[in-house]
Protein backbone atom coordinates (compact mmCIF):
# COMPACT_ATOMS: atom_id res chain seq x y z
CA UNK A 1 0.00 0.00 0.00
CA UNK A 2 0.98 3.08 -1.06
CA UNK A 3 2.50 5.32 2.01
CA UNK A 4 0.24 8.29 3.11
CA UNK A 5 0.87 11.85 3.06
CA UNK A 6 2.15 13.68 5.48
CA UNK A 7 1.21 16.88 4.31
CA UNK A 8 -1.79 16.99 2.14
CA UNK A 9 -3.33 20.17 1.15
CA UNK A 10 -7.15 20.25 -0.28
CA UNK A 11 -8.74 23.03 -2.78
CA UNK A 12 -6.52 25.03 -1.30
CA UNK A 13 -6.71 29.07 -2.22
CA UNK A 14 -5.41 32.38 -1.31
CA UNK A 15 -6.25 35.92 -2.37
CA UNK A 16 -5.50 39.35 -1.42
CA UNK A 17 -7.92 42.33 -1.49
CA UNK A 18 -6.88 45.42 -4.14
CA UNK A 19 -7.85 48.95 -3.60
CA UNK A 20 -11.04 47.87 -5.52
CA UNK A 21 -14.20 46.62 -3.91
CA UNK A 22 -15.24 43.00 -4.61
CA UNK A 23 -11.68 42.77 -6.40
CA UNK A 24 -9.07 40.19 -5.27
CA UNK A 25 -5.93 38.60 -6.69
CA UNK A 26 -6.35 35.02 -7.06
CA UNK A 27 -2.74 34.25 -5.83
CA UNK A 28 -3.79 30.42 -5.17
CA UNK A 29 -6.98 29.55 -6.94
CA UNK A 30 -7.61 25.36 -5.84
CA UNK A 31 -4.60 23.84 -5.72
CA UNK A 32 -4.40 20.07 -4.26
CA UNK A 33 -0.68 18.93 -3.68
CA UNK A 34 0.46 16.08 -1.62
CA UNK A 35 3.83 15.54 0.16
CA UNK A 36 4.95 11.99 1.19
CA UNK A 37 8.14 11.67 3.74
CA UNK A 38 11.60 11.86 2.10
CA UNK A 39 10.53 13.00 -0.93
CA UNK A 40 11.29 15.99 -2.64
CA UNK A 41 8.71 17.35 -4.90
CA UNK A 42 9.76 20.16 -6.66
CA UNK A 43 6.79 23.20 -7.60
CA UNK A 44 8.03 25.29 -10.35
CA UNK A 45 6.47 28.41 -12.32
CA UNK A 46 6.65 31.75 -13.79
CA UNK A 47 7.35 34.56 -11.74
CA UNK A 48 4.04 35.66 -10.18
CA UNK A 49 2.48 32.54 -10.58
CA UNK A 50 1.77 31.88 -6.57
CA UNK A 51 4.10 29.47 -5.66
CA UNK A 52 5.66 31.56 -2.54
CA UNK A 53 2.37 32.40 -1.48
CA UNK A 54 1.12 28.70 -1.98
CA UNK A 55 4.03 28.10 0.56
CA UNK A 56 3.21 30.51 3.07
CA UNK A 57 0.01 29.44 3.00
CA UNK A 58 0.88 26.12 4.26
CA UNK A 59 2.76 27.71 6.83
CA UNK A 60 0.07 29.45 8.00
CA UNK A 61 1.82 33.22 7.39
CA UNK A 62 -1.18 33.48 5.02
CA UNK A 63 -4.32 32.66 5.87
CA UNK A 64 -6.17 30.49 3.11
CA UNK A 65 -9.40 31.82 1.55
CA UNK A 66 -10.85 28.09 1.07
CA UNK A 67 -9.24 24.44 0.89
CA UNK A 68 -8.02 22.63 3.83
CA UNK A 69 -4.16 21.44 4.98
CA UNK A 70 -3.64 18.36 6.63
CA UNK A 71 -0.84 17.49 8.85
CA UNK A 72 -0.22 13.43 9.29
CA UNK A 73 -4.36 13.38 8.59
CA UNK A 74 -5.08 16.50 11.33
CA UNK A 75 -6.49 19.65 9.72
CA UNK A 76 -4.19 22.42 10.85
CA UNK A 77 -6.74 25.28 10.17
CA UNK A 78 -9.00 23.87 12.43
CA UNK A 79 -6.93 24.25 15.09
CA UNK A 80 -6.39 27.21 17.63
CA UNK A 81 -4.04 28.69 19.79
CA UNK A 82 -0.92 26.58 21.24
CA UNK A 83 -2.12 23.21 19.86
CA UNK A 84 -1.98 24.92 16.14
CA UNK A 85 1.36 26.62 17.11
CA UNK A 86 2.71 23.49 17.91
CA UNK A 87 1.60 21.50 15.36
CA UNK A 88 2.54 24.11 12.27
CA UNK A 89 5.96 24.01 13.43
CA UNK A 90 6.36 20.64 12.44
CA UNK A 91 6.46 22.60 8.91
CA UNK A 92 9.29 25.30 8.45
CA UNK A 93 9.82 27.54 5.83
CA UNK A 94 13.28 27.89 4.66
CA UNK A 95 13.61 31.74 2.85
CA UNK A 96 15.42 32.54 -0.39
CA UNK A 97 17.43 35.16 1.72
CA UNK A 98 18.31 33.35 4.85
CA UNK A 99 18.28 37.30 6.93
CA UNK A 100 14.80 36.38 6.71
CA UNK A 101 14.90 33.48 9.26
CA UNK A 102 18.11 34.77 11.14
CA UNK A 103 18.01 37.28 13.48
CA UNK A 104 21.26 39.73 13.27
CA UNK A 105 21.07 40.53 16.70
CA UNK A 106 22.02 37.19 18.10
CA UNK A 107 24.89 34.64 17.42
CA UNK A 108 23.66 31.53 15.05
CA UNK A 109 24.08 29.27 18.38
CA UNK A 110 21.70 31.46 20.45
CA UNK A 111 19.57 31.74 16.83
CA UNK A 112 19.34 27.79 17.12
CA UNK A 113 19.08 27.60 20.70
CA UNK A 114 16.37 29.79 20.94
CA UNK A 115 14.50 27.76 18.40
CA UNK A 116 15.26 24.42 20.90
CA UNK A 117 13.86 26.28 23.99
CA UNK A 118 10.68 26.92 21.76
CA UNK A 119 10.87 23.29 20.66
CA UNK A 120 10.58 22.55 24.83
CA UNK A 121 14.35 21.40 25.02
CA UNK A 122 14.87 22.35 29.11
CA UNK A 123 18.11 21.33 29.93
CA UNK A 124 21.17 23.64 28.83
CA UNK A 125 23.40 21.01 28.45
CA UNK A 126 21.27 18.93 25.84
CA UNK A 127 20.67 22.32 23.86
CA UNK A 128 24.26 23.21 23.91
CA UNK A 129 24.94 19.42 22.22
CA UNK A 130 21.84 19.80 20.02
CA UNK A 131 23.31 23.24 18.82
CA UNK A 132 26.86 21.05 17.67
CA UNK A 133 24.68 18.18 16.31
CA UNK A 134 22.29 20.42 13.79
CA UNK A 135 25.70 22.39 13.01
CA UNK A 136 27.34 19.49 12.20
CA UNK A 137 24.35 18.05 9.75
CA UNK A 138 24.24 21.12 7.46
CA UNK A 139 27.92 21.10 7.08
CA UNK A 140 28.90 23.83 9.62
CA UNK A 141 32.01 23.99 12.33
CA UNK A 142 30.79 24.51 15.53
CA UNK A 143 33.01 27.66 16.18
CA UNK A 144 29.81 29.49 13.90
CA UNK A 145 28.08 29.18 16.74
CA UNK A 146 29.85 32.29 18.38
CA UNK A 147 28.95 34.17 14.77
CA UNK A 148 27.19 36.59 13.90
CA UNK A 149 24.75 36.23 10.24
CA UNK A 150 26.57 38.78 8.62
CA UNK A 151 30.02 36.98 9.49
CA UNK A 152 28.97 34.47 7.26
CA UNK A 153 29.34 33.95 3.48
CA UNK A 154 25.75 33.28 1.75
CA UNK A 155 26.48 29.41 1.71
CA UNK A 156 26.89 29.43 5.40
CA UNK A 157 24.24 31.36 6.43
CA UNK A 158 21.46 28.82 4.35
CA UNK A 159 22.91 26.64 6.07
CA UNK A 160 22.66 28.26 9.17
CA UNK A 161 18.53 29.59 8.78
CA UNK A 162 18.33 25.41 7.55
CA UNK A 163 19.65 24.20 11.07
CA UNK A 164 17.76 27.00 13.07
CA UNK A 165 14.63 24.91 10.79
CA UNK A 166 15.41 21.96 11.75
CA UNK A 167 16.20 22.05 15.71
CA UNK A 168 12.64 22.12 16.08
CA UNK A 169 11.94 18.28 14.69
CA UNK A 170 10.04 19.39 11.29
CA UNK A 171 8.75 16.78 9.10
CA UNK A 172 8.13 19.06 6.23
CA UNK A 173 10.29 21.76 4.65
CA UNK A 174 9.12 24.54 2.68
CA UNK A 175 12.06 25.70 0.80
CA UNK A 176 10.96 28.30 -1.65
CA UNK A 177 13.92 29.17 -4.22
CA UNK A 178 16.79 27.82 -1.07
CA UNK A 179 19.65 28.27 -3.36
CA UNK A 180 19.14 31.39 -6.24
CA UNK A 181 20.61 33.87 -3.79
CA UNK A 182 23.77 31.86 -4.02
CA UNK A 183 26.80 32.45 -5.80
CA UNK A 184 26.43 29.18 -8.68
CA UNK A 185 29.60 27.49 -7.10
CA UNK A 186 28.06 26.45 -3.51
CA UNK A 187 24.66 25.81 -5.11
CA UNK A 188 25.44 22.20 -5.75
CA UNK A 189 26.76 22.28 -2.44
CA UNK A 190 23.34 23.52 -0.94
CA UNK A 191 21.44 21.01 -2.96
CA UNK A 192 23.39 18.43 -2.01
CA UNK A 193 22.89 19.11 1.72
CA UNK A 194 18.90 18.75 1.09
CA UNK A 195 19.70 15.22 -0.46
CA UNK A 196 21.52 13.69 2.59
CA UNK A 197 18.46 15.78 5.11
CA UNK A 198 15.71 14.09 3.24
CA UNK A 199 17.38 10.66 3.88
CA UNK A 200 18.83 11.32 7.00
CA UNK A 201 15.99 13.07 8.83
CA UNK A 202 13.01 11.36 6.29
CA UNK A 203 11.70 14.76 5.96
CA UNK A 204 9.42 16.06 3.34
CA UNK A 205 10.26 18.63 1.21
CA UNK A 206 8.47 21.22 -1.01
CA UNK A 207 11.44 22.58 -3.37
CA UNK A 208 10.62 25.72 -4.93
CA UNK A 209 12.35 27.12 -7.54
CA UNK A 210 12.52 28.84 -10.98
CA UNK A 211 15.33 26.66 -11.82
CA UNK A 212 14.17 23.42 -13.59
CA UNK A 213 17.40 22.18 -14.13
CA UNK A 214 17.94 21.92 -10.41
CA UNK A 215 14.50 20.58 -9.41
CA UNK A 216 14.92 17.70 -12.39
CA UNK A 217 18.09 16.98 -10.67
CA UNK A 218 16.46 16.66 -6.78
CA UNK A 219 13.37 15.98 -6.74
CA UNK A 220 11.38 12.73 -7.21
CA UNK A 221 7.94 14.52 -8.70
CA UNK A 222 7.01 17.74 -9.57
CA UNK A 223 4.10 20.60 -9.57
CA UNK A 224 4.03 22.87 -12.61
CA UNK A 225 2.09 26.18 -11.33
CA UNK A 226 0.53 28.52 -13.84
CA UNK A 227 -1.51 31.97 -12.79
CA UNK A 228 -2.77 29.89 -8.92
CA UNK A 229 -3.36 26.55 -10.50
CA UNK A 230 -1.53 23.40 -10.93
CA UNK A 231 -1.48 22.56 -14.29
CA UNK A 232 0.56 19.46 -14.65
CA UNK A 233 2.30 17.22 -11.95
CA UNK A 234 4.27 14.14 -12.13
CA UNK A 235 6.81 11.95 -11.68
CA UNK A 236 10.32 14.02 -12.54
CA UNK A 237 11.82 11.98 -15.07
CA UNK A 238 8.64 11.15 -17.06
CA UNK A 239 7.36 14.90 -17.06
CA UNK A 240 10.45 16.18 -18.13
CA UNK A 241 10.74 13.11 -20.62
CA UNK A 242 7.23 13.96 -21.33
CA UNK A 243 5.17 17.03 -20.78
CA UNK A 244 1.83 16.58 -21.41
CA UNK A 245 0.67 20.51 -20.63
CA UNK A 246 1.22 23.01 -23.38
CA UNK A 247 2.57 25.23 -20.53
CA UNK A 248 5.09 22.61 -19.06
CA UNK A 249 6.37 22.13 -22.44
CA UNK A 250 7.00 25.92 -23.10
CA UNK A 251 8.62 25.67 -19.43
CA UNK A 252 10.78 22.91 -20.52
CA UNK A 253 11.91 24.28 -24.11
CA UNK A 254 12.96 27.32 -22.35
CA UNK A 255 15.69 25.80 -19.92
CA UNK A 256 19.01 26.98 -20.32
CA UNK A 257 21.37 24.40 -21.70
CA UNK A 258 24.08 23.04 -19.34
CA UNK A 259 26.74 24.66 -21.72
CA UNK A 260 26.66 28.22 -21.84
CA UNK A 261 28.07 28.30 -25.12
CA UNK A 262 25.42 26.50 -26.75
CA UNK A 263 22.96 28.97 -24.90
CA UNK A 264 23.81 32.24 -26.47
CA UNK A 265 22.71 30.52 -30.09
CA UNK A 266 19.73 29.38 -28.81
CA UNK A 267 16.45 30.28 -30.02
CA UNK A 268 13.99 30.90 -27.17
CA UNK A 269 10.36 30.03 -27.80
CA UNK A 270 7.94 32.33 -27.06
CA UNK A 271 4.03 32.57 -25.56
CA UNK A 272 1.67 34.79 -27.58
CA UNK A 273 0.78 37.74 -25.22
CA UNK A 274 1.13 38.96 -21.35
CA UNK A 275 0.53 37.16 -18.15
CA UNK A 276 -3.10 37.81 -17.60
CA UNK A 277 -3.38 39.42 -14.20
CA UNK A 278 -4.45 36.72 -11.31
CA UNK A 279 -7.41 39.83 -10.48
CA UNK A 280 -9.33 38.92 -13.81
CA UNK A 281 -8.12 35.47 -14.62
CA UNK A 282 -9.36 33.60 -18.08
CA UNK A 283 -12.18 32.03 -17.60
CA UNK A 284 -12.30 28.08 -17.82
CA UNK A 285 -8.47 27.26 -18.95
CA UNK A 286 -5.92 29.94 -17.22
CA UNK A 287 -3.12 29.38 -20.17
CA UNK A 288 -5.74 29.68 -23.13
CA UNK A 289 -5.05 33.04 -23.92
CA UNK A 290 -1.27 32.80 -24.47
CA UNK A 291 -2.00 28.46 -25.76
CA UNK A 292 -0.52 27.72 -29.48
CA UNK A 293 -3.11 25.24 -29.01
CA UNK A 294 -6.14 27.07 -28.17
CA UNK A 295 -10.00 25.93 -28.94
CA UNK A 296 -13.05 27.38 -28.53
CA UNK A 297 -14.03 25.26 -25.70
CA UNK A 298 -11.00 26.12 -23.76
CA UNK A 299 -12.77 29.49 -22.67
CA UNK A 300 -15.94 27.56 -21.31
CA UNK A 301 -14.68 25.12 -18.83
CA UNK A 302 -11.35 24.60 -16.74
CA UNK A 303 -10.30 21.35 -18.32
CA UNK A 304 -10.75 18.23 -15.70
CA UNK A 305 -6.69 16.70 -15.10
CA UNK A 306 -6.66 14.07 -17.63
CA UNK A 307 -3.86 11.29 -16.18
CA UNK A 308 -1.80 10.23 -19.04
CA UNK A 309 0.38 7.58 -17.76
CA UNK A 310 0.55 5.93 -13.94
CA UNK A 311 0.88 9.53 -11.24
CA UNK A 312 1.02 11.53 -14.33
CA UNK A 313 -1.79 13.87 -15.00
CA UNK A 314 -2.27 17.40 -16.93
CA UNK A 315 -5.00 19.30 -17.07
CA UNK A 316 -5.63 20.17 -20.98
CA UNK A 317 -8.28 18.58 -23.29
CA UNK A 318 -5.18 17.41 -24.82
CA UNK A 319 -3.19 16.51 -22.63
CA UNK A 320 -3.64 12.59 -23.61
CA UNK A 321 -2.67 13.60 -27.56
CA UNK A 322 0.18 15.40 -26.48
CA UNK A 323 1.66 12.65 -24.24
CA UNK A 324 1.38 10.06 -27.25
CA UNK A 325 3.12 12.29 -29.51
CA UNK A 326 6.15 12.93 -27.55
CA UNK A 327 7.12 16.06 -28.88
CA UNK A 328 7.09 19.52 -27.85
CA UNK A 329 4.66 22.07 -29.48
CA UNK A 330 7.26 24.75 -29.21
CA UNK A 331 9.86 22.68 -31.31
CA UNK A 332 6.96 22.20 -33.71
CA UNK A 333 6.19 25.70 -34.04
CA UNK A 334 10.09 26.93 -34.09
CA UNK A 335 10.58 24.76 -36.94
CA UNK A 336 7.10 25.50 -38.87
N1 LIG B 1 0.66 40.37 0.19
C1 LIG B 1 0.19 40.45 -1.05
N2 LIG B 1 -0.77 41.35 -1.39
C2 LIG B 1 -1.25 41.42 -2.64
N3 LIG B 1 -0.85 40.62 -3.65
C3 LIG B 1 0.09 39.71 -3.38
C4 LIG B 1 0.68 39.58 -2.08
N4 LIG B 1 1.61 38.58 -2.12
C5 LIG B 1 1.60 38.12 -3.38
N5 LIG B 1 0.70 38.79 -4.14
C6 LIG B 1 0.39 38.56 -5.57
O1 LIG B 1 0.02 37.21 -5.68
C7 LIG B 1 0.51 36.65 -6.90
C8 LIG B 1 1.40 35.46 -6.59
O2 LIG B 1 2.59 35.91 -5.96
P1 LIG B 1 3.71 34.92 -5.41
O3 LIG B 1 4.70 35.75 -4.69
O4 LIG B 1 3.05 33.84 -4.66
O5 LIG B 1 4.31 34.35 -6.75
P2 LIG B 1 5.64 33.46 -6.97
O6 LIG B 1 5.25 32.36 -7.88
O7 LIG B 1 6.25 33.10 -5.66
O8 LIG B 1 6.59 34.47 -7.76
P3 LIG B 1 8.22 34.58 -7.75
O9 LIG B 1 8.69 33.44 -8.62
O10 LIG B 1 8.49 35.90 -8.36
O11 LIG B 1 8.69 34.46 -6.33
C9 LIG B 1 1.25 37.77 -7.60
O12 LIG B 1 0.34 38.37 -8.52
C10 LIG B 1 1.59 38.73 -6.49
O13 LIG B 1 1.67 40.05 -6.96
MG1 LIG C 1 8.09 33.48 -4.77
Amino acid sequence: MAQAPVLKVENLSTRFKTGQRGKFVHAVDDVSIELRSGEIVGLVGESGCGKSTLGRTIVGLEKAHTGKVFLDGVELNRLNGREARERRRAVQYVFQDPYSSLNDRQTIGETIEEALLIGGLRSREERAAQITKLLDQVGLASVVKDRYSRELSGGQRQRAAIARSLAVNPRVLICDEPVSALDLSIRAQVMNLFLDLRKELDVAILFIAHDLGLVRQASSRVYVMYLGKIVEHGPSQELYDNPSHPYSQFLLSSVPEADPTTERDRELPMLAGELPSPVDPPSGCRFRTRCPLVADRCSLHLPEPATVSPAHSSACIRAREMHAKRRSIFVEHRAA
